[in-house]
């Protein structure tokens, strides 16, 4: 039955009382939007949305038209109480003031509207990841505010669109998932306190890019792969969803490394994911648990933004593979 357990409205309230306690109904407006995007996804095709916008974003990507509207939902469900101080996104240009008529507040919300986005037309899970960080005080907030390193994230989440639609969410008290039952609309908490394996057998990676790779990862993953015989003396499974949303929520439910490694695909990119709304949250939510986010080189919690759309390696998820993987970067350099 579920009567009695426990809502994200009942679980956000109780974990942000005291200092954070107006971040409640931000988190709660942040779920109303996810559970339109979650609508919309979940038409499919029958939406009328499918397919591109025929438009760009500010890092040369193509927009589905489900970007577009993901990033609208979470624009105009968060932007009118008054506890934003600004908002920036990965389908926008430049940071996204608070209407005049709204009132201002301490936080920034910092956003991927549409995770996994190749995916949306052919039916595989996508998800929205989000980031909070705050300002001292209440007012408008400048670039210099979000550009803040993941370690002073005072919340960070992200939703998967899957079979079923789930909200996984920290406040800095561990991480917690939450199970939409469509039903009664209502984000029921399913998964209290994840924890991540320390140890792993499965990696995932996208290894079409193996020949672009630093001499660390080719290392790594040619160990992996070695299986029982060689230097691991193991069998490994592989995964790709190009959803990171879904390979974190693997990584968070049964164990398991990310990695979008630093490459040479393209000098002028560190890497492929995002800092701000891709690499921090989905660091924060992964220590929170008790996993590990690097960037091979560094914590990826203490990279020291200096853009919005900043890129960085990212490798992530259960500690002793992360930290073996650091290990063969500091013997590489
Ligand atoms: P987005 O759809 O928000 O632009 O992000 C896509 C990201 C991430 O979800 C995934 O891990 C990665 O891109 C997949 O990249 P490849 O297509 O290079 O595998
Ligand atoms: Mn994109
Ligand atoms: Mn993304
Ligand atoms: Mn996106």
């Amino acid at each position: 039955m579920l009567f009695g357990r426990t809502t994200l409205s009942k679980f956000v309230i109780e974990h942000t009382r005291g200092q954070h306690s107006d971040m409640g109904a931000l988190l709660i407006d942040v779920a109303a939007a996810v559970k339109g995007i979650s609508a919309l996804v979940g038409k499919g095709a029958l939406s009328g949305f499918s397919g591109s916008a025929a438009t760009t974003n500010v890092q040369g990507e193509e927009q589905k038209k489900i970007d577009v509207l993901a990033n609208e939902a979470i624009l105009r469900h968060c932007e009118w109480g008054g506890q934003l101080a600004g908002m920036a996104s990965e389908e926008m240009d430049e940071p996204c003031p608070i209407p005049e008529s709204y009132p201002r507040g301490r936080y920034l919300l910092v956003f991927d509207p549409l995770d996994g986005s190749s995916n949306s037309d052919v039916n595989v899970s996508v998800g929205t990841i989000f980031s909070i960080l705050q300002r001292p005080q209440a007012g408008d907030a400048t670039l210099a505010d979000f550009l803040r390193p993941g370690a002073e994230q005072v919340a960070a989440g992200y939703a998967i669109y899957g079979p079923a639609t789930m909200l996984v969410l920290s406040v800095r008290t561990g991480t917690h998932a939450f199970t939409l039952d469509r039903e009664s609309g209502n984000f029921i908490l399913t998964h209290p306190d994840i924890r991540v394996p320390e140890a792993t057998r499965e990696f995932a990676i996208n290894t079409s890019n193996e020949r672009f790779w630093e001499p660390p990862v080719q290392r790594y993953v040619a160990e992996c792969k070695a299986g029982k015989t060689g230097v691991r003396g193991a069998d490994f499974n592989m995964r790709w969803i190009a959803s990171m949303v879904a390979e974190v929520h693997r990584i968070l439910m049964r164990g398991g490394i990310f990695m979008y490694p630093k490459d040479s695909k393209d000098p002028s990119k560190p890497g492929r994911l995002r800092l701000l709304y891709e690499a921090n949250p989905m660091a924060m939510l992964i220590e929170q648990a008790g996993g590990a986010a690097s960037t091979g080189r560094e914590r990826i919690l203490d990279v020291a933004p200096e853009a919005l759309h900043q890129r960085v390696p990212v490798i992530l998820g259960s500690r002793e593979e992360v930290e073996r993987l650091e290990r063969y970067h500091q013997e590489f350099d």
